[in-house]
């Protein structure tokens, strides 16, 4: 394991995952890079891998769907980081404001325009603008701690 990544598995993080359609098709990635970046305009981002087969389709939607993982969703954030999966086999959504999947039972969702784009070594920094979002007051979050998902007591 690279010395980067075995520091940062100390450091836990949220579990999003970046909704799209693409030619009418939903599509969707796991990322554990989801933050706020800005509040005037109000800028959210996360970071996308080069190598990534999902982000590009993202990128040609020009909008996706931030949906923040609830506790009770630990196998949706595995679902959407496997290679060669239907991911959205079976799994209930709703189509957001902007038109992007909206999953059943998230924490949080942000419904964003792309706005930038930035290359950042081997990932690509993503902005989006939001126009929409919505939180469940009463729901715990699903977070990523030393390689493994955990609810937050
Ligand atoms: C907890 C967790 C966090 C992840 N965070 C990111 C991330 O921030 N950015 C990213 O590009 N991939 C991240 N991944 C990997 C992607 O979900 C996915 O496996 C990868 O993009 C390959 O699929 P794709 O080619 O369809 O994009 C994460 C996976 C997991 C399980």
């Amino acid at each position: 394991m690279s010395p980067l990544r075995e520091i940062m598995r100390h450091v836990p993080s949220s579990v999003a995952v970046v909704t799209a359609l693409h030619d009418g098709a939903p599509v969707g990635m796991t990322v554990g890079s989801f933050t706020s970046a800005s509040l005037d305009p109000p800028l959210v981002s996360f970071f996308a891998g080069k190598s990534s087969a999902t982000w590009p389709l993202i990128e040609r939607a020009g909008r996706f769907c931030v949906n923040v993982l609830s506790a009770h969703q630990p196998q949706v954030a595995t679902a959407f980081a496997a290679r060669d999966a239907d991911r959205f086999g079976g799994r209930a959504w709703t189509a957001s404001p902007l038109g992007s999947p909206l999953l059943d039972g998230v924490l949080a969702w942000l419904d964003c325009e792309l706005h930038a784009l930035h290359e950042v070594g081997d990932h690509l920094a993503v902005a989006g603008l939001v126009h929409g979002a919505s939180a469940a007051g009463d729901v715990k979050p699903l977070v990523f701690f030393r390689g493994r998902l955990a609810a937050l007591d």
